[in-house]
């Protein structure tokens, strides 16, 4: 059996970048009968983003019922909470034990921070940064190599950490003589980055995002906001360089994208290319929507299905932390 995993860190709301980027393909390849799925919610990741308790509860069950309602099949696919698996903390505590610091130096979203302070002009650019961003690969490696998949999908923003994943499992791995960690790909549907509201790749972080189960005047008024060129009506548009081209040709199929492309050919006005996405973006979501609904107000049953999830993995992962601390000389 092939293994894949993948998580979701439970921070504001899931949105397209999220569906397209790790739930869609997980969910396709979860239905197969040679892949067994770990799919978790990475709750204990958002802990770096200071969230209140109350964010982080609405936050664990949105992307719970989200995972619901987008065709996750609790019978077959190991579906928890990373706060539920205390053999990860021990084994982030390991891992930490063999990873450069120059490693972590380089993580793309520690320096964003730097940078930021260097613009702020701060004498100390380490000013409000905190370990546990620091040290955010670190422990997304633990979510990973504590399952030995041979596949994470993941969106393009997460392949730094995958890399550093397999850094981290390749030294362990050096240093010890074994072959204990298998080495994690990255499962990248599209190599293309879903890009924002603001034409920046779609991150929480920029707050240009677009979720996926927001209501219609909601929906319909961030499209209207999605930033266009200022090209005249009637002018041949390009679509490689269009953000409302760039998200419809995650959710339509090959024939659709077809006929807009022959619309931008043709000169579409930006309100009635906008007017297109929104469409589509209500009816690929309409069933969606009303499954999410029904788990978003039954965070008890939700509790229960990641309770047992975890009571699941907690078999393997507790057995292999056994060998792994026997290889360390515990
Ligand atoms: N870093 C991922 C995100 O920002 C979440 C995540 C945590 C993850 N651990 C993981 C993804 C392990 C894949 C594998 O959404």
């Amino acid at each position: 059996m092939k293994k894949i995993l993948t998580g979701i860190k439970a921070t504001g709301q899931v949105h397209l970048g999220n569906y397209l980027g790790a739930i869609k393909p997980s969910v396709e390849l979860s239905k197969s009968d040679k892949i067994s799925s770990y799919l978790f919610i990475a709750d204990s990741h958002a802990l770096t983003s200071h969230v209140s308790f109350s964010q982080l509860n609405q936050s664990v069950y949105e992307i719970g019922a989200t995972w619901l309602a987008c065709g996750l099949n609790t019978e077959k696919v190991f579906f928890y909470r990373q706060s539920d698996i205390p053999e990860l903390f021990e084994l982030y505590w390991i891992l930490s034990c063999i990873t450069p610091k120059g490693l972590m130096n380089r993580a793309h979203s520690y320096k964003d921070r730097k940078e930021k302070n260097i613009k702020l002009g701060k004498k100390d650019l380490d000013d409000k940064i905190y370990m546990g961003l620091y040290n955010y690969p670190i422990l997304m490696s633990a979510d990973i190599l504590l399952f030995s998949p041979d596949e994470v999908p993941v969106g393009q923003d997460q392949i730094q950490h995958l890399e550093m994943a397999r850094d981290i499992a390749g030294k362990f791995n050096h240093r010890y003589k074994t072959d204990l960690f298998v080495l994690p790909k990255a499962f990248l549907r599209d190599k293309s980055v879903v890009l924002g509201l603001d034409g920046q790749k779609m991150s929480k972080s920029y707050n240009n995002t677009i979720p996926l189960f927001l209501d219609s005047n909601k929906l319909y008024k961030l499209i209207r906001k999605i930033k266009t060129d200022s090209s005249s009506l009637q002018k041949k548009k390009d679509t490689n360089s269009c953000l409302i081209f760039q998200i419809y040709k995650g959710f339509a199929s090959l024939e659709e994208i077809d006929t807009m492309k022959k619309l931008y050919a043709e000169g579409i006005g930006w309100g009635e290319a906008k007017e297109i996405l929104f469409h589509k973006l209500e009816s690929y979501f309409k069933e969606k929507k009303e499954i999410y609904n029904f788990y978003v107000s039954q965070p008890k049953q939700l509790d229960k299905l990641l309770k047992q999830g975890a009571e699941k993995v907690r078999v393997e992962a507790s057995s292999f932390l056994k060998e792994i601390k026997k290889v360390l000389g515990f």
